[in-house]
């Protein structure tokens, strides 16, 4: 194992009836203007709103409602969230939602106690956070980004057209609610495009140095597994708890920083894909499907040891009578099968981009990863782009 530090401040409440059982004993912690965050309205439908209202009214809180946050949230609506939490004074910040609403809450966190623009200072460059944010506590209603156990939060400028991500201790949540039943109601397709972020996420970190034995990729592997089993399940039947809960926690501990000790970390695909999204405004986790097999099969013979081990650990691939090529290439189309089979896009043009002269500039504008493999050019993530066309 390389040499790490290891931190993760965020408390966590998981399973069925946390927060009805510890919301309250919670809250009592901080202040009494609450700031209740959420999105379009899905919370309000499936009784997650009702259930989180009821807690709060019955705590004697002040709720100041900030609603309307979009997948891949923006600069502008962060702005706007900050300017309402210091017009009310609000004490902390209660994030009900997916990789949207907390990221957005985690960037108001700063915005609204910070004199300077957070976007210059915090996410087109790495900043240093030595004042303390607004407290932000969250409820997880989709297992994807697992942005409930760490400080990153990314955010679209759309005057700029970039969308980027930045992850700082002091961004942590205190505390997250997760209780999967809530997640029930997630329609497929958010569900699968959020199941193949999480997958995403482990193997961005599973494919970078170290490569000798370790944890890190020993969990990896276990978690790949499990993903790709509760997926399945939970497409055969949705309100399989079982399944949905280890999703839930599979989400959270790919991205807990975990799995990342020790390891250097690619996430070259999570760059192309949070430039497409600045760009088209594509879903996150299919716009990664889209990526992922085609970059691989870029990379992969620069990575051959830990491709092998790939396919044969989390595929069962048979390695009898191939050459360590064939066993590799045989994971990544493994892959690419799963991500057909779970009805994710395979293509730019399944992912409803249809204009093939945005692509050099988008390619021009995706930050280069130095954990790759192979260290992409702008050209080859061109040419990605383009094979990943149709
Ligand atoms: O807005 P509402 O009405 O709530 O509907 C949402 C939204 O339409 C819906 N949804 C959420 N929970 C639901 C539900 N619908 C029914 N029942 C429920 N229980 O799902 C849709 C997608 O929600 P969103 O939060 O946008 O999805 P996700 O969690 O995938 O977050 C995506 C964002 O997170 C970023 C992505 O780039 C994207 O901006 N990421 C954040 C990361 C992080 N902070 O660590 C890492 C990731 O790699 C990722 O980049
Ligand atoms: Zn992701």
């Amino acid at each position: 194992m390389n040499n790490f530090i290891f931190e993760n401040a965020t408390k966590t409440y998981f399973g069925k009836g946390c927060v009805k059982e510890y919301l309250s004993e919670e809250l009592s912690k901080y202040g009494n203007t609450i700031m209740l965050a959420y999105g379009g309205g899905s919370i309000k439908k499936n009784g997650v709103y009702d259930e989180v209202v009821k807690i709060l009214q019955s705590a004697g809180k002040n709720v100041i409602e900030f609603s309307g946050i979009m997948s891949n949230p923006t600069y502008a609506k962060v702005q706007q969230g900050a300017k309402l939490a210091r017009e009310k004074q609000v004490d902390m910040i209660l994030a009900v939602g997916g990789g949207s609403v907390m990221d957005c809450c985690k960037a108001i966190s700063l915005a609204a106690v910070y004199k300077g623009d957070i976007w210059e200072d915090f996410w087109e460059r790495a900043g240093i956070i030595n004042f303390k944010p607004l407290p932000l506590g969250v409820i997880v209603t989709v297992a994807g980004t697992g942005s409930e156990m760490n400080g990153g939060a990314v955010i679209t400028n759309e005057d700029k057209k970039i969308k980027t991500g930045r992850d700082y201790t002091a961004c942590n949540a205190r505390f997250a609610f997760m209780d999967a039943t809530y997640t029930f109601s997630v329609p497929k397709k958010q569900m699968v495009s959020g199941g193949f972020d999480i997958l995403s996420h482990i193997m961005e970190t599973y494919f970078s140095t170290c490569d000798d034995e370790n944890v890190s990729d020993d969990i990896s592997e276990a978690l790949m597994r499990g993903v790709i089993r509760d997926l399945r399940a939970s497409i055969q039947n949705p309100e399989d708890y079982s399944a949905r809960s280890n999703l839930m926690w599979e989400s959270t501990m790919a991205e807990n920083r975990i799995i990342k000790l020790g390891k250097k970390c690619d996430f070259q695909c999570h760059q192309m894909e949070h430039q497409l999204g600045a760009y088209t405004n594509c879903n996150h986790g299919e716009g990664l499907a889209v990526l992922h097999p085609v970059y691989y099969r870029h990379i992969y013979q620069y990575g051959l040891k830990k491709f092998v081990r790939f396919a044969t650990r989390v595929w069962g691939i048979s390695p009898e009578g191939k050459t360590e090529q064939e066993i590799a290439l045989a994971g990544v189309e493994a892959l690419a099968d799963f991500i057909k089979e779970i009805g994710l896009p395979s293509t730019l043009h399944e992912l409803g981009i249809n204009d093939k002269s945005i692509l050099k500039e988008i390619a021009d504008s995706c930050n280069i990863s130095i954990g790759s493999y192979k260290k992409m050019t702008h050209q080859e993530i061109f040419t990605i782009f383009e094979e990943c066309f149709e």
